[in-house]
């Protein structure tokens, strides 16, 4: 398989289904919805979203009908990074390789258009209900139930996360809470994703802890990379600042283990989570190069 072929598909799948939920008509908030817009279509990797339909995927082939809540956590992801780059949070300038929201438009607007991508996730998934409804069909209502209520749950958690980072700035912390941060802050959408996946493809509670098992792997590993890539990433690939967890005195797996440290446990979990995909087969061939292009990526 081209990796970097599916990756590139999967992403304009992503791009096509996100570009139905722009507004684009003239009325008085339309400079919210172009800051909406903006943070939205600005180039992000697609991560979670394609996580939900891959897991999906190893399935059921019908992966259109878990989109909308593929598109509604994409929306909050991006509700997450406007607010995360906010002043009074990390207080950066740069992502996606362009001004953040509140540089390109103003704090007001970005954290409106923050608030409304978040609550546009609610009503995605609150439309697809209500046709299901409509549908009788009551098992796959369960399961979006289901689904509805770890999305919640998940965002909470991220919430939670995003509270003890900013808290915890400048100080020493034990190894236990940087894990908590990190676990909250970012494994907890990665994890929602897949279990999502799984829960909307009606697969045995077996197959949904295996999965979470992997999730929580790849969820903790992909902030451990972020924090590799703040130090020595390169700025324009990125496309957001490197060394800012420094300059901020961010608690990360880089400011307590070193540099190498960090990467050996990178490899670790890596290495670990691969393992979990085994009972997938070949079904789990995009998966495990997503594993391994969390490790391995430069972005
Ligand atoms: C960045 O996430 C924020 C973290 C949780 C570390 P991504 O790197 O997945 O963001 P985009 O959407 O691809 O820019
Ligand atoms: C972002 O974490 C996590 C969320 C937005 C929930 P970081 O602050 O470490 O991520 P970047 O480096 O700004 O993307
Ligand atoms: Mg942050
Ligand atoms: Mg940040």
């Amino acid at each position: 398989m081209d990796f970097k072929e599916e990756l590139k598909k999967y992403q304009s799948i992503v791009n096509k289904e996100l570009e139905k939920y722009i507004k684009k008509e003239d009325c008085y908030e339309k400079q919210l919805n172009e800051a909406v817009e903006y943070s939205l279509m600005a180039g992000g990797k697609r991560l979670r979203a394609i996580l939900v339909i891959d897991t999906y995927k190893l399935f059921r082939d019908d992966y259109e009908k878990c989109l909308p809540f593929s598109m509604a956590l994409e929306m909050v992801h991006n509700f997450s990074l406007i607010h995360d780059d906010l002043p009074e949070v990390d207080n950066d300038d740069i992502r996606h390789g362009k001004p953040t929201t509140h540089k390109a438009f103003n704090h007001v607007t970005a954290l409106l258009a923050g608030d409304a991508l978040f609550n546009n996730a609610y009503i995605v998934i609150s439309e697809d209900i209500k046709k299901t409804v409509q549908k009788e069909n009551w098992g796959e209502l369960e399961n979006k139930a289901k689904a509805f209520n770890e999305f919640g749950t998940a965002i909470d958690r991220m919430i939670a996360g995003e509270y003890i980072d900013t808290e915890s700035e400048g100080k020493n912390i034990s190894i236990d809470l940087l894990e908590y941060i990190h676990k909250n802050k970012t494994a907890a959408l990665l994890k929602l994703s897949v279990r999502m996946g799984a829960i909307l493809a009606n697969v045995p509670e077996e197959d949904i802890q295996n999965l979470s098992r992997y999730a929580e792997k790849i969820g903790l590993a992909f902030q451990i990379k972020d924090d590799i890539l703040s130090e020595e990433g390169n700025q324009e690939i990125m496309g957001k600042p490197v060394g800012n967890d420094k300059k901020h005195h961010k608690c990360t797996y880089v400011s307590y283990y070193g540099l190498e440290k960090a990467k050996e446990e990178l490899e670790k979990i890596i290495g670990s989570a691969i393992e979990d995909l085994e009972p997938y087969g070949e079904r789990a061939e995009f998966l495990r190069e997503l594993t391994l292009y969390i490790k391995n990526r430069n972005k």
